[in-house]
């Protein structure tokens, strides 16, 4: 627990920044998981300063975001494609073909094989060395809402109702938040050396206190993260406050 979101930011963003210079170091690349939403828009500002400022070198890394909504246009204003570029890549010299993020545009019937050819190259790059998770006022990581099984993997969901509220003032409209996401699973999300997981402000509070201390179960799938060997919950004062 830090005082602050921005401190916290921070705390995470000096770990990717000694993982990735030990790798490039040692010529390896680095395998990173990233989430979008409002909970590591810090986190990519100060890796885009460290890129900067004090030459972290991100030409080894590779990524592999959650999630995607779908249908959406990668160019649509609300895509995880264009926020993510907006955000973070266009910012820093990550290689676009080092770049993974579900495909909003596919025709239905290509994303089962887009799935299975995701998990595959996640695997091919090493698997995730650390996973950056936000959480979803349903518990979600990534967009893997109530029932999502510990061993479901990328797949196409139907969102919860309440992410679609949540994302509704970002679409105009919860009547504009698509039904359906692509994300990668709970055992996906599991596989990663290291998580963090990133929650903020007090609409977190009561979320965050079920995702640690309630026993793990599919109707909070953060919960299953107190099965990981390493998975670190990086909180502020106002998201700790209902812990025990
Ligand atoms: C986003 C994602 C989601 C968000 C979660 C919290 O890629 O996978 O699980 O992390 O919905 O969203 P914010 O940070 O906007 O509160």
């Amino acid at each position: 627990v830090l005082p602050v979101s921005g401190a916290a930011a921070k705390f995470v963003a000096r770990e990717i920044d000694k993982t990735v210079r030990a790798r490039n170091a040692a010529g390896k690349s680095t395998v990173l998981g990233l989430a979008t939403g409002s909970t590591p828009v810090g986190l990519y500002r100060e890796l885009i300063r460290m890129h900067k400022e004090e030459g972290l070198d991100l030409a080894r890394v590779i990524t592999f975001n959650l999630d995607e909504y779908y249908p959406l246009p990668k160019e649509d204003p609300h895509s995880y494609f264009r926020w993510m570029h907006e955000t973070f890549f266009n910012h820093v010299n990550i290689k676009w073909e080092n770049i993974h993020i579900p495909d909003g545009t596919l025709r239905l019937d290509e994303v089962d094989d887009f799935c299975a050819v995701y998990e595959r190259k996640i695997k091919d790059a090493g698997g995730v060395d650390i996973q950056i998770l936000g959480i979803g006022r349903t518990g979600h990581i990534g967009f893997n809402e109530p029932g999502s099984p510990r061993n479901s993997r990328t797949r196409m969901v139907t969102l919860d109702s309440i992410t679609r509220q949540d994302a509704a003032a970002g679409f105009f409209g919860e009547q504009n938040v698509p039904n359906l996401a692509i994300t990668m699973g709970v055992a996906s999300i599991m596989d990663a050396r290291k998580v963090f997981l990133m929650a903020f402000g007090e609409h977190k509070a009561a979320i965050t206190y079920k995702a640690i201390e309630a026993p793990p179960t599919e109707a909070i799938t953060a919960s299953f993260l107190q099965e990981h060997p390493d998975a670190v919950f990086v909180l502020d004062q106002a998201a700790a406050a209902e812990l025990t």
